[in-house]
């Protein structure tokens, strides 16, 4: 498969030969094999954040969602009330799971070129002493907002309150230290930005937090807390676990380690989306977000205004010339996205911007 597409998609995204390699392998879901390797990449994952010591991971089988429903549900308190940070869609799906899960819960959203500050959260915790709990999207993917983590999991540790981080799109890329970021759940899945491929998520829940949120969730097949009591006594998976999945993921972070680490991942991204930007501009495509505030992980294009661009013709030339672009996520502005993410260097980048400055030479596209 040589020729298969460059997918510039925030996930799934390209993997490895390596990593879909790693596939070719059945494993029994409760022989001693498989439950090293889930432990081990449990292990592994929990190093990132340097969260041993303060964070059970408790991987759960399905897409990202899954696993931000099971962190809601589990570990916010059915009495409890979320307050939810939204610029973007998925801190939209975010306030969607409190309501579906009838947990209390209150937004404060934000254009989706602002993030939110640490200075509206102060204001809001200030305002509402009935918040719990405060929820968080880390890289807003629906436009590669980055919102200012840090500065505000500190005014949430300093008013006591809890924090559950969707870091679905910037785990393994942007820093996150448990010891210095308090935060008692954080999110993310196996085909993001460590590079394997889709099909679980992972939930590092905050020792006790986890311990105390026995009969929370609303869900069986959703219950972290079921799930690490199972994990912690059997070492096995409670229900049929995505044994390909945890073996990709697995293979995927040992060449996650080989080539540096976090360090390096962030490093090599941050290239490619400089060199997405800048190829851009040379084209005249204009980026939604100023440079300050884009996380190297997904950029958000204006659509060119000439009445010859249509997304789809577009995206079907791109493709044929070997790259995946997607589709932008905006409501009031017509705009395409394009991944930095995924196995694919500096160079793979500027290929991708030569695709489409031919396309929009084909297309006949002048006014950009
Ligand atoms: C910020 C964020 N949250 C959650 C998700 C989970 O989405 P899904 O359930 O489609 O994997 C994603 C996926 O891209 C995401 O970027």
């Amino acid at each position: 498969m040589s020729n298969a597409p460059i997918l510039l998609t925030p996930g799934p995204l390209t993997t490895s030969l390596r990593t879909r390699q790693a596939m070719l392998m059945d494993w029994g879901s409760w022989d001693r094999d498989f439950n090293q390797l889930t432990a081990s990449l449990c292990e592994q994952l929990l190093a990132i954040v340097d969260g041993a010591a303060s964070h059970h991971c408790v991987p759960l089988q399905g897409s990202g969602t899954f696993a931000v429903e099971a962190a809601i549900g589990t570990l916010v308190p059915r009495d409890g009330k979320v307050l939810v940070l939204i610029n973007g869609a998925y801190g939209q799906r975010l306030a969607k799971i409190c309501k579906v899960l009838g947990r209390t819960y209150s937004t404060f959203e934000t254009a989706e070129d602002q993030p939110t500050t640490a200075e509206d959260v102060e204001r809001l915790l200030a305002a509402d002493p009935t918040v719990t709990h405060v929820a968080l999207i880390h890289c807003e993917t629906s436009t590669g907002i980055l919102n200012p983590l840090p500065a505000i999991a500190q005014v949430i540790k300093a008013h006591g309150k809890r924090l559950i981080i969707d870091a679905m799109s910037s785990f393994g890329a942007l820093p996150i230290d448990a010891r210095e970021v308090q935060f008692e759940a954080l999110i993310a899945a196996s085909g993001k930005c460590l590079e394997g491929v889709p099909g679980m998520g992972f939930v590092f829940a905050e020792k006790t937090a986890l311990a105390a949120a026995e009969g929370n969730a609303h869900s069986l097949a959703m219950d972290l807390h079921d799930q690490h009591a199972y994990m912690a006594k059997t070492g096995q998976w409670r229900f049929t676990p995505p044994t390909h999945v945890v073996a990709a993921l697995h293979e995927a972070l040992l060449q996650y380690n080989e080539e540096g680490g976090l360090p390096a991942r962030h490093q090599r991204y941050a290239d490619n989306c400089k060199t997405l930007l800048d190829g851009m501009a040379r084209i005249g495509l204009r980026s939604f977000l100023p440079t300050a505030i884009q996380a190297p992980i997904i950029v958000t294009f204006h659509a060119p205004k000439d009445p010859r661009y249509q997304f789809k013709d577009f995206y079907e030339r791109v493709k044929a010339k070997g790259f995946i672009l997607y589709p932008g996520k905006l409501t009031q502005v017509e705009t395409f996205r394009v991944g930095c993410i995924g196995v694919v260097g500096a160079a793979g980048m500027q290929a991708a911007v030569d695709a489409v400055a031919d396309v929009l030479r084909e297309m006949e596209v002048l006014d950009i």
